[in-house]
């Protein structure tokens, strides 16, 4: 299946070229700067390097240098409801990756299981080459990857920089208080909450405490953050606001992000590529353009006056 895009890869020829095997294109090697990505639906790979051909399951051993999160059928049952099914999913360094889909479809599951908060029952996830399925939460924000709540969860009896210091010295043990401030204010001034840095959290209104949220986050310099809904209930111009942001996060910071949303028009703007789940599992998974159009989305989902 080659509907994989065709990236290019600047900055040294490829080590290999991977193909997928669903069906099995012929192999060929290339001495040029093309590297084929293909379709991730495609559950069996082929890498061909120097005449050798062989496979391989964790996508991160082909493209180490740019795969940074992978998830391999990542499962989790509540009982009887199987919340995740099989769940693939990889995110590139400095990629946006959207993922969307019907209320219960098992998306902050996913981001519940990523970052340690559930253990999945089966399948992995593995971060920069390292398996991290079963570490502790801490362990795993420790590591770069932050999220954001679909409820936002400020300390309340604190003030709004005191809580972005908390995500800063959660990931950085050693920094003067001073230092801690500056950065604090740095990110409160990204977010546009900086006049209220001396409020307490629970004065916050509602898009303010997503501001917070965001804050909070950024201020622990993580490699990829996680966002859970970010702009729902901001009215449409915040909405764009924020949406601005987020791809400043990912053009300026050059950090990886996962984004959770419903607000569609926000979400398909910026995402390079977008996921979607249903009932647990994976239906669909492209660029906005093409999911937009996807019958078997439009059917579970986006509804026909999207199309
Ligand atoms: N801790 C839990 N215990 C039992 N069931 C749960 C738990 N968390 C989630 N579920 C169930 O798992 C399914 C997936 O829930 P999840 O919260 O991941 O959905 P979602 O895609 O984030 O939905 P939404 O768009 O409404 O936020 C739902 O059926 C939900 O009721
Ligand atoms: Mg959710």
């Amino acid at each position: 299946m080659w509907a994989g895009s065709l990236a290019r890869i600047g900055r040294k020829p490829p080590k290999l070229v991977v193909v997928g095997s669903n069906p099995t294109p012929p192999a060929t090697i290339s001495g040029g700067e093309l590297v084929f990505r293909f379709d991730i639906h495609a559950y069996h790979f082929v890498a061909v390097s120097n005449s050798n051909i062989f496979q391989q399951s964790s996508l991160y051993n082909i493209f180490e240098e740019l795969i940074m999160i992978e998830g391999v059928k990542v499962t989790k049952y509540f009982g009887g409801l199987k919340a995740l099914n099989e769940v693939d999913f990889y995110v590139d360094n400095k990629e946006i990756v959207g993922i969307i889909g019907p209320n219960g479809a098992g998306k902050t599951t996913l981001f519940n299981t990523i970052s340690g908060f559930y253990r999945p029952d089966s399948g992995k996830i593995i971060f920069e080459g390292r398996d991290i399925t079963r570490l502790k939460p801490y362990n795993i924000f420790r590591l770069g990857i932050a999220r954001t709540f679909q409820i936002p969860r400020p300390f309340l009896k604190m003030s709004v920089i005191e809580n972005v210091q908390v995500g800063i010295h959660a990931r950085k043990r050693y920094i003067s208080r001073a230092e801690a401030n500056r950065e604090a204010l740095r990110w409160l001034e990204f977010v546009g909450l900086h006049e209220k840095k001396n409020f307490v959290a629970n004065q916050l209104t509602h898009t303010e405490r997503r501001k917070l949220e965001l804050a909070r986050t950024l201020a622990s310099e993580p490699k990829i953050i996680l966002l859970d809904e970010i702009v729902a209930g901001l009215n449409p111009t915040e909405v764009v606001e924020m949406t601005k942001k987020i791809e400043t996060i990912w053009k300026d910071y050059r950090i990886a992000i996962i984004w959770v949303e419903h607000v569609m028009r926000a979400i398909m703007s910026v995402c390079h590529r977008i996921i979607v789940l249903h009932q647990g599992s994976k239906i669909a998974e492209g660029p906005p353009t093409l999911i937009g159009r996807d019958k078997k989305v439009i059917e579970a989902y986006l509804g026909e006056s999207y199309a």
